[in-house]
């Protein structure tokens, strides 16, 4: 029965693309015009690399006011493997995608982002970073997401950053996703389910970007591992941890690349 067996094959393959498919307005999900996979340590908590997605998609009309991007991100990493000796106070990390006003090709040190604005800024800008959520966490002040905090005080009001090129935090935003929360005693540690272009952690769009200049755009990713407000308060901004991973999006389109 050769005509059933088509049928069949034809009704998979729509099924496979239906579940596929996600439009350019759909929050939940992205269709990648273009994807790239870095892979990056993120010790003591996780024992293996994990793996940052970076992906966006396009459209010519956006709202009908010219072009617009679709950009998401996530993380992927084994859920079982978490490193529990590494729990010894409630502690959240997360991670934030920067987007917009930086041009530049990945490479160097810190993963990457050495050789878009050399190490000084690498250095002044992640120890920017630790001050704030430092200052934070000894404040006394309620908060759920340090990282998030630390970066919106900062696209408010920019620090010093002399060594850093000046568009740095020319961004509308940054959006951010806690992924890990580790608590004691019990040193357990909750976890966010690793992410895919079927459930992206954070998506938002950007006006009047268009495919060629967004592949341009350098993204940065922000991640940090820093003291939840119910934990005693840390000894110094050295004890928060941030990471810089740089990569940018295959400008071919559809092709998938990635470094380490
Ligand atoms: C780039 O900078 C301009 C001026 O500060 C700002 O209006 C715009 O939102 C920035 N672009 C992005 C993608 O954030
Ligand atoms: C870990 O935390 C979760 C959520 O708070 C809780 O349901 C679970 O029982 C805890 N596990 C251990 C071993 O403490
Ligand atoms: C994309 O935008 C840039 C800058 O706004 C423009 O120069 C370029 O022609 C645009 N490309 C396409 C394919 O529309
Ligand atoms: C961690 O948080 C729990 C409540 O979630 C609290 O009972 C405990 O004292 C905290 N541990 C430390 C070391 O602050």
């Amino acid at each position: 029965m050769p005509f059933l067996r088509s049928l069949g094959l034809l009704l998979t393959l729509l099924q496979l693309v239906a579940a596929q498919y996600c439009s350019f307005w759909n929050t939940g999900c992205i269709d990648s015009l273009a994807q790239t996979a870095v892979r990056f340590d993120l010790d003591p908590l996780f024992t293996d690399p994990v793996t940052l997605y970076y992906s966006f998609d396009a459209s010519h009309s956006g709202k009908g006011e010219g072009p617009m991007t679709k950009t998401a991100f996530w993380l992927g990493y084994p859920s079982n493997n978490v490193n529990k000796n590494a729990v010894d106070s409630n502690r959240t990390s997360e991670i934030g995608l920067r987007i917009g006003n930086m041009t530049g090709t990945p490479s160097g040190s810190n993963n990457g982002c050495d050789g878009i604005w050399g190490s000084d800024c690498s250095r002044d800008f992640k120890s920017a970073l630790q001050r704030s959520m430092y200052l934070l966490a000894i404040s006394g002040e309620y908060y759920s997401k340090p990282l998030e905090v630390a970066l919106s005080q900062m696209l408010k009001k920019p620090p010093s950053l002399p060594s850093c090129p000046p568009p740095i935090l020319d961004v509308a935003s940054i959006p951010v996703q806690d992924f890990a929360r580790e608590h004691v005693p019990g040193q357990n540690v909750t976890l966010m389910p690793p992410g895919s272009g079927a459930w992206p952690w954070q998506v938002w769009y950007l006006d009047g970007m268009n495919a060629s200049k967004q592949a341009s755009q350098v993204a940065v990713g922000i991640i940090s591992r820093a003291p939840s407000y119910n934990s005693s308060p840390p000894d110094s901004p050295d004890d928060i941890m941030v990471d810089l991973v740089c990569l940018q999006a295959p400008s071919g389109g559809s092709s998938k690349g990635s470094h380490d």
